[in-house]
């Protein structure tokens, strides 16, 4: 049972997360550089993690204190049964996740260089059968939530079909549109109140450059998305919320070893602020203190911190 949260001036009741997305096993190897085209590098070290940006959001948000049940698809075997064990036994609701036989669990490899920098490849597995049936199916769980989660790991009408649905029940969708694709439909741009991309996937959804994400996020506003939260990495992160001023907030300096699932850490954490009812300048501080004890260890989901943890930077 998930307690009211105590916020300044008084107790808010912590509003419940759910996350529509894709499950991974990530199988990662570190060397000293990521190879080239047609080049073989030896690793340093190699290892099989719980991944998928929609598992590691719900994980995060769940190791974090926050209510969270996730929606997806494993396939019927031994890394699906890896994915759910992982996700119930950390607190996350699981109990709808569609088991599909006719498909592995997705997959992701995941080269990494000396500074924690990555490269991912994922085969999509049955994460590529969460359809929009299944996501009427699960209408009464939508109904339970107050805050949505998706990324684009799962079919992008899919995405669209459950942000429709979410936006018309009045819940507040968050996407994290990675891995990006170029044009993201009206319909869905509509009903995001809060869309976070990085900077390269922000040139992808509009076409503006690094260093250019002033203009980047307008363009998103213009579209339709409510709010655009943008991270710049080890510059920190760019916030404008439609109708108010934009803002800066720098990142905390630590040393990167594994920047996998930073970007996820991150938007769970910033989703479980707008849960306690905190301000978007709370989330996003919240948001990179956590990501910024992500990046100082290996793996995606074996990364995420514990909420008691946070009092220590
Ligand atoms: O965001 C990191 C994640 O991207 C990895 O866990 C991998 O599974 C890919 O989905």
């Amino acid at each position: 049972m998930h307690a009211p949260t105590r916020i300044a001036g008084g107790v808010s009741e912590l509003k419940k997360i759910l996350v529509i997305g894709s499950l991974n096993l990530d199988i990662v190897a570190k060397a000293d550089r990521i190879p080239a085209t047609g080049e073989t590098v030896l690793a340093r070290y190699g290892g099989q993690f719980g991944g998928g940006k929609g598992a590691n959001q719900a994980l995060a948000v769940a190791k974090l204190g926050g209510d969270v049940t996730m929606l997806g698809a494993v396939g019927a075997d031994a890394a699906g049964d890896f994915l759910l064990r992982s996700l119930r036994e950390n607190g996350v609701n699981v109990e709808n996740v569609m088991r599909v036989p006719t498909e592995p669990t997705g997959q992701a490899w995941i080269v990494l260089n000396s500074r924690g920098d990555n490269s991912i490849v994922v085969l999509s597995g049955a994460n590529s059968c969460v359809d929009a049936a299944y996501i009427d199916s699960m209408r009464p769980v939508i109904e339970r939530a107050d805050i949505v989660i998706m990324q684009l790991e799962i079919p992008i009408e899919t995405v669209c079909h459950a942000a429709c649905l979410a936006g018309s029940l009045g819940k507040t969708v968050i996407l994290d549109p990675a891995p990006a694709v170029p044009d993201l439909p009206g319909e869905l741009l509509a009903n995001i109140d809060y869309v976070k991309p990085n900077e390269t996937e922000l040139e992808l959804l509009t076409g503006c450059p690094t260093g250019e994400h002033q203009k980047g996020a307008q363009q998103l506003l213009v579209r339709g998305c409510k709010n655009v939260i943008v991270s710049l990495g080890e510059r920190g992160v760019f916030c404008h919320e439609s109708g108010k001023e934009a803002f800066y907030m720098p990142a905390l300096p630590v040393k990167a070893v594994d920047t996998t699932a930073a970007g996820d850490s991150f938007l769970a954490a910033f989703a479980l602020g707008l849960a306690r009812g905190e301000s978007v300048r709370a989330c996003a501080d919240f948001a990179q203190r956590v990501a910024s004890i992500v990046v100082t260890r290996p793996g995606a989901q074996s990364s995420m911190p514990a909420a008691a943890e946070l009092g220590k930077l």
